[in-house]
């Protein structure tokens, strides 16, 4: 983590970039946020794994995103720790994707909207923006401002389960569906399908597991997290993703590694 040279400490160029708090690249919110809400929460894991039930905010009677939600300062830990987990992927989806083939994207359940700011400043010829829950826009537009974007990402406020999903040429996922069951997670694609155009494209991120899952540790501990979170979360294969895609019609789809252990699923319309 650190380079010693003369009996001074420096940093090492990857802590340079990925754990210096004042640059874009930081990625250090998921750390921040595991010390102050998940390591005591893993500290239940064989209850959960007894009882199948989460070990979180959730215990006492709360709803995740309404427990994380009502505390603001909560809500922009949660918001920083999930542009931290996904700037990898976000770089490598702004670079592998022929984003050259469209010309709009929504990024759905956005967070702060680090994946969004990634793209737009890969393509000066993409507009499109973040749809989340209102609680969320204030802190969507501060840090897509940060970065001088806000005349091409736009907030889209919503329910993801109530409301219409806006449409675009491009949907993108991350995070989202290991975070519900099963009926859940279809009813989510079903959603992106309808609100794409013929050749749209839908794009699902996250820590995908192996289909033989033996490779992905990674993934398979996600889905345990998941398990200590959410009420039926679980993480899942490219084959899972990619046969849920079909069933609701999406006519192609492939998976691509993004970086470390996480994958896109690829849907076309
Ligand atoms: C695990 S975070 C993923 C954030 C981001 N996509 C990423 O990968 O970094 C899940 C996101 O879904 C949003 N979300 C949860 N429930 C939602 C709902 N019912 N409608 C819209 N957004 C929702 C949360 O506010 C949060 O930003």
């Amino acid at each position: 983590m650190l380079e010693r040279q003369d009996g001074r400490y420096s940093n090492t160029p990857e802590t340079d970039l990925f754990l210096d708090r004042a640059k874009p690249s930081y990625i250090g919110g998921i750390l921040e946020m595991a010390n102050a809400r998940l390591y005591p929460f893993w500290g239940l894991l064989t209850e959960a794994l007894r009882t199948g039930k989460p070990q979180n905010e959730i215990k006492s009677g709360e709803d995740l995103f309404e427990a994380l939600y009502t505390d603001q300062a909560r809500l922009k830990q949660f918001m920083h720790a999930m542009t931290g987990v996904s700037m990898g992927s976000a770089m490598a989806i702004a670079h592998k994707f022929p984003w050259q083939n469209y010309q709009t994207f929504i990024d759905i359940g956005c967070a702060e909207g680090g994946l969004p700011v990634q793209v737009a400043l890969a393509h000066q010829h993409l507009a499109g923006g973040g749809f989340d829950l209102p609680v969320v826009q204030p802190i969507f537009e501060e840090y897509v401002a940060s970065f001088g974007l806000s005349d091409r990402l736009k907030f889209y406020s919503g329910d993801f389960f109530a409301d219409p999903l806006p449409r675009a040429d491009v949907l993108i996922m991350g995070h989202i569906l290991h975070d519900w069951n099963l009926d859940e997670k279809k009813t989510l694609l079903t959603k992106a399908y309808q609100s794409l155009s013929k050749g749209g494209a839908l794009i699902v991120y996250e820590t995908i597991i192996d289909d033989e899952r033996r490779q992905n540790a990674h993934g398979l501990l996600m889905s345990l997290n998941m398990l200590i979170e959410m009420q039926g979360g679980f993480d899942y294969t490219g084959a899972d993703c990619s046969s849920w895609m079909r069933d609701v019609g999406f006519s192609e789809t492939y998976v691509e590694h993004l970086a470390g252990p996480e994958s896109m699923v690829v849907g076309i319309k």
